[in-house]
């Protein structure tokens, strides 16, 4: 589901942004921010690229310079998944050098934290990365995004535009990629033990996607197993929902709406139990007109922050990126395809399954992963 209009674009996005890194004009410098104390310890910087023959549109971007060796360290384009997903949201909750507080909101700004998993630190451990490789990344829904923008740039270094991008290769985790995925949505829930065998074996054949409208026993239990996993929280499933399906595109401006009272009275009991909370308290971040300030965000240029915005104009062009894959990783481009197990709506099973589909073979039996010592995968 791509817009045409982000496919032109995007090659003009990387260069805009090379362009930025390279002459580092246009953006501003950000050294405070509202709800962290003292000075940032990395370097942040936020502007504007415009998009289309007018520029009419500005996308909004945040830049931070790797902690270790900036100058020879990979640059890394994140983009945020949805679709329609601030990149804030990307900044504070996936992979960012800082992210919110897990405290129950007050009433006060929220408390802004340093994340020691950032991806700004990750590399440094990697002394064979020369001159600034660079990589594109996302998760979910940037399964589409990531190969198709890699695509542009590698065709564009082809023709010669300039500046020629050191592109390297692209990571993704749980990343959407082909339509069939949900079929492998009702594999995991039957080997989570959420459907019975007789559901998951009798009458849609293991294939629920582009069901015959005829085959009403099918449909039937389509509805059963939407029935079943009612509730869950699609992106993990063992997380607390708090009543909330949190990742199945939430809009949590409607929760927002609520008085005050009846949010600091919602989980009285609660030490940040419900992502929903961790995700609402970045409403108010956004929204404090001081940080908007600290940000360098133009007066009046939006309204009210939304975290995944669901209603977005575009076309879709492709629900399928293994194409792209295909022809990336024949250009020798590397990827890094990763992914978290308890994912119902990008499950790995089917991210193994066009991965399967591009024939490599394989250099590297399946081992454990450990973390502090413990198995952990
Ligand atoms: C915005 O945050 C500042 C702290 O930086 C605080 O003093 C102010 O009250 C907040 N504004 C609103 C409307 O909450
Ligand atoms: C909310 O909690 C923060 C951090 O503990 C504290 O600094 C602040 O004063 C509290 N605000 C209110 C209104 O109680
Ligand atoms: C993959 O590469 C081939 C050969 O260059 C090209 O014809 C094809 O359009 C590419 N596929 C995609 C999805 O870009
Ligand atoms: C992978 O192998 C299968 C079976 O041999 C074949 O049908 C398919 O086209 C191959 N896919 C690619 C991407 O080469």
């Amino acid at each position: 589901m791509v817009t045409e209009k982000l496919n032109s674009t995007a090659q003009k996005w990387c260069c805009v942004f090379l362009y930025l890194l390279v002459f580092g004009d246009g953006g501003s410098q950000v050294k405070f921010l509202p709800g962290f104390q003292g000075p940032l310890p990395f370097e942040l910087e936020t502007g504007y690229i415009g998009v289309g023959e007018s520029e009419d549109v500005q996308l909004f971007y945040y830049f931070t310079k790797s902690e270790s060796q900036p100058e020879s360290d990979p640059i890394i384009l994140w983009l945020t998944g949805g679709p329609g997903c601030s990149a804030l949201s990307g900044l504070l909750f996936e992979i960012g050098p800082f992210t919110l507080e897990k405290e129950k909101y007050n009433g006060s700004l929220p408390r802004i934290v340093l994340n020691p998993y950032s991806w700004s630190k990750w590399l440094n451990d990697h002394p064979e990365f020369i001159s600034n490789p660079f990589y594109v990344a996302g998760d979910s829904y940037s399964g589409i995004l990531v190969p198709i923008i890699s695509q542009f740039i590698s065709d564009g270094n082809e023709m010669g535009i300039h500046p020629q991008i050191n592109l390297q290769g692209y990571m993704l985790g749980n990343p959407l990629t082909f339509p069939e995925e949900n079929d492998y949505k009702i594999q995991f829930a039957h080997g989570m033990a959420l459907i019975s065998d007789e559901l998951y074996e009798v009458h849609c054949n293991g294939k629920y996607q582009s069901v015959d409208p005829s085959n009403a026993k099918c449909l039937q239990d389509i509805n059963t197993f939407n029935e079943l996993i009612n509730g869950l929280d699609g992106a993990q499933i063992l997380d607390w929902t708090c009543g909330f399906a949190v990742s199945m595109s939430d809009d949590i401006a409607s929760q927002r709406r609520r008085s005050l009272h009846q949010q600091l009275d919602h989980h009285p009991l609660s030490a940040l139990k419900c992502h929903i909370d961790w995700y609402r308290l970045s409403y108010y971040w956004a929204d404090n007109e001081s940080v908007r300030d600290a940000l360098h965000i133009k007066k009046g240029s939006i309204g009210s922050w939304i975290r995944c915005n669901l209603k977005l104009q575009y076309k879709t062009t492709t629900w399928n990126s293994i194409p792209y894959h295909a022809n990336l990783s024949a250009k020798g481009y590397r990827s890094l395809i990763y992914s978290g197990d308890h994912d119902m709506m990008v499950p790995f099973l089917s991210t193994q399954a066009w991965i399967r589909s591009l024939n490599y073979s394989i250099i590297d039996e399946w081992r454990q992963w450990t973390v502090e010592g413990q198995v952990a995968g």
